[in-house]
């Protein structure tokens, strides 16, 4: 056996060249999805203050910024929308001509190739924010079903090639499987955010969907941040409801449930990257305190090292650019 003097792991890590040929894990552009916030009005790209570089599109604006995307060879993007007006019970959601689904129209007039996912859930059009409908101060599991599984519906029906429940009931991958199937839409398939926690990291996105809880928080439906086993649970349950992709939120403080996840079930596995640990980049970035093109680049390979095959992230274009050599 040898060992050192003979044994020299550096060997390996001399040259780049050196490097590159045994280097594990390789990220890609095909991996990325963007997230794209789709507002009401004309003529608006809105910078939101906490996620610099990231912005809310009128549908009129949506065209260039899609064929921004498609140039950039990035595959997929995935909707939240900003309705007007919000309700009860978020009926602005599952509106033929509400805000996604017309954006899901102009996207695929623009660029038919991109695909387009849906984020299914209520908090973006509820008045109170919260992802389901609320009885006597407390989000009702079983009313929910029935507006998710008619909201992932009129997506599909606006075109959806993917749709995205994010709201965290129970069962609701059965009802939107089943709604969708006998709505004629059996090969459109769920990506299920299945372990979702409630996490801090979602701030800036509530300011980017102006959809924050009026009252209490989301820790009575999204998971409980210590819990591995429960996330594994959460899986099983959505695969068995017919989920055709799963998902685990945030990515980073959660490598250990991706990495676990990745292990424990042969599916396509998403990560989210989200908002907030977008803002902390972009912010140490501005401060000039990170190299902010090693560190994103770190960051999105340790999504995929720990068994992510597809990520979610607000650094998509940034990312596909520099891995273009752009
Ligand atoms: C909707 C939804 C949220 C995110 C994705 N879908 C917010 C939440 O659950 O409060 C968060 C995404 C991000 O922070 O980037 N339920």
């Amino acid at each position: 056996m040898a060992e050192f003097p003979q044994k020299r792991l550096r060997r390996l890590r001399r040259t780049e060249t050196m490097r590159s040929l045994v280097r594990e894990t390789e990220l890609s552009v095909n991996d990325l999805i963007y997230p794209l916030f789709v507002t009401h009005g004309k003529n608006t790209k809105r910078e939101i203050p906490s996620m610099p570089g990231i912005f809310q599109f009128s549908v009129d604006m949506l065209p260039d910024e899609v064929n921004e995307i498609g140039r950039l060879g990035i595959p997929a993007v995935i909707l939240f929308g900003i309705p007007e007006t919000k309700d009860e019970t978020g009926s602005s959601g599952y509106a033929p001509d509400g805000m996604v689904q017309q954006a899901i129209k102009a996207i695929k007039q623009a660029n038919p190739d991109l695909l387009v996912i849906t984020d299914v859930c209520l908090c973006e059009y509820t008045s109170h924010g919260h992802c389901g409908v609320v009885k006597d101060g407390a989000v009702d599991n079983d009313a929910t079903l029935e507006l998710l599984a008619k909201m992932a519906v009129s997506h599909a029906r606006a075109g959806a090639d993917i749709v995205a429940p994010s709201d965290m009931m129970d069962g609701r991958v059965k009802s939107i499987r089943q709604a969708l199937d006998e709505g004629g839409f059996e090969n459109v398939p769920i990506l299920s955010y299945a372990a979702k926690y409630a996490s801090a990291f979602y701030g800036p996105f509530r300011d980017a969907a102006e959809s924050a809880p009026q009252f209490g928080d989301r820790r009575s439906y999204q998971m409980d941040p210590p819990n591995v086993r429960e996330a594994m649970r959460e899986i099983e349950a959505d695969i068995e409801e017919g989920a055709d992709m799963v998902m685990v939120k945030p990515a980073l403080a959660y490598l250990d449930v991706i990495r676990k996840a990745r292990d424990t079930y042969n599916y396509p596995l998403a990560a989210y990257n989200v908002s907030g640990e977008y803002s902390m980049v972009k912010a140490a970035a501005q401060m000039g305190w990170i190299d902010e093109q090693r560190i994103i680049m770190e960051i999105l390979t340790s999504i995929k090292r720990a068994g992510a095959d597809i990520i979610i992230t607000y650094h998509a274009k940034q990312a596909a650019k520099w891995l273009a050599g752009e």
